[in-house]
């Protein structure tokens, strides 16, 4: 191992945070593609590292782990960790950091966003205009869904959650939320819910959390959105709920697969608005997520205990 301890940055982050790690005399082994490393790539460098600052995008599990014994922090610039086995780097004794609070807004303001776009059907609107449909007005053209005096189903309310949930009032909305400590039980959010916004963390309890059962309870006329993770919606059921009308739409900024490759048949189920995961795509909250993780590098690196860890 060289005597300068080295980070390997498995992606080049927004804004200037990564100059501190070469300003505090580290060694930055930089991943310069856009795509993120393969496998093979992502244990390579890391092997060679004392400290890993990864994106959602690097899947970090125990045979990760031990092939890279030098780690001594692993900083996932996300506030999603559900990429790291945070059990299995737990009992390696290597702490784990992620990046919260400051994407908050952001991401509350997309799922708001997609909201709005799938109740009054921005997309098809849109797509009509382009392809020469604008006819004269009509009183029954183009009808999308209120949003004001409609009732949202808040599917988690932590930070992002509680976030959406003040937007939703600004707009008149009707709030239900299911928090760990009670709120509305989810049987019955979804049954009195004109929107469905998802905003749980991935874990085993979560995965598949949204299925057949759930979208059957929901409303013909409701709106799934999910800006959390995937994987917490059942896309075979999603797809077949939207075919069968089950439920009026959906609007997802993460997805199962993700990236989504164009010919799925998610894309071209009705009433589908995606978008590639830009949650917290605003360069003012990218830049502060990076100088959230080497803040956690930095701390990792120094011995010390991480100002934001992640508890497995
Ligand atoms: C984005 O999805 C994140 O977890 O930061």
């Amino acid at each position: 191992m060289p005597l300068v301890a080295r980070v390997f940055v498995t992606r080049q982050l927004v804004g200037p945070a990564l100059e501190r790690l070469a300003t505090a005399g580290y060694q930055v082994d930089l991943w310069e593609a856009r795509e993120p490393p393969p496998r093979r790539d992502l244990v390579a460098r890391a092997r060679q590292a004392d400290a890993l600052l990864c994106t959602l995008a690097d899947p970090i599990d125990a045979a990760f782990l031990d092939a890279c014994p030098h780690l001594r922090v692993i900083s996932s610039c996300a506030v999603g960790t559900d990429n790291v086995d945070l059990e299995a780097a737990r009992a390696r004794g290597i702490p784990v950091g992620n990046t919260p609070g400051v994407l908050t807004d952001a991401t509350a303001d997309l799922a708001f966003a997609l909201l709005l776009a799938a109740a009054r059907r921005l997309p098809q609107t849109s797509a009509a205009v382009l392809n020469g449909e604008w006819g004269p007005w009509e009183p029954a053209g183009f009808l999308g869904h209120d949003v004001a005096g409609a009732t949202l189903g808040i599917v988690g309310a932590g930070r992002i959650g509680t976030a959406v949930a003040q937007r939703a009032q600004g707009f008149g909305m009707e709030v239900l939320t299911t928090t760990s400590r009670g709120g509305t039980p989810l049987p019955s959010l979804l049954e009195r819910s004109d929107f469905v916004s998802l905003h749980v963390p991935l874990t085993p309890q979560t995965r598949g959390l949204i299925g057949a059962e759930q979208l059957a309870r929901m409303q013909p006329t409701a709106i799934l959105v999910n800006t959390a993770r995937g994987p917490v919606v059942d896309t075979r059921a999603l797809i077949d709920a939207l075919h069968a009308g089950r439920i009026a739409g959906a609007a997802l900024d993460v997805t199962d697969p993700e990236p989504l490759p164009v010919d799925h048949p998610l894309l071209h189920a009705p009433n589908v608005l995606v978008t590639p995961h830009i949650g917290s795509a605003t360069p003012r909250t990218r830049a502060r997520m990076a100088e959230l993780a080497v803040d956690n590098v930095l701390a990792g690196l120094a011995g010390e205990p991480l100002p934001h860890p992640v508890a497995p």
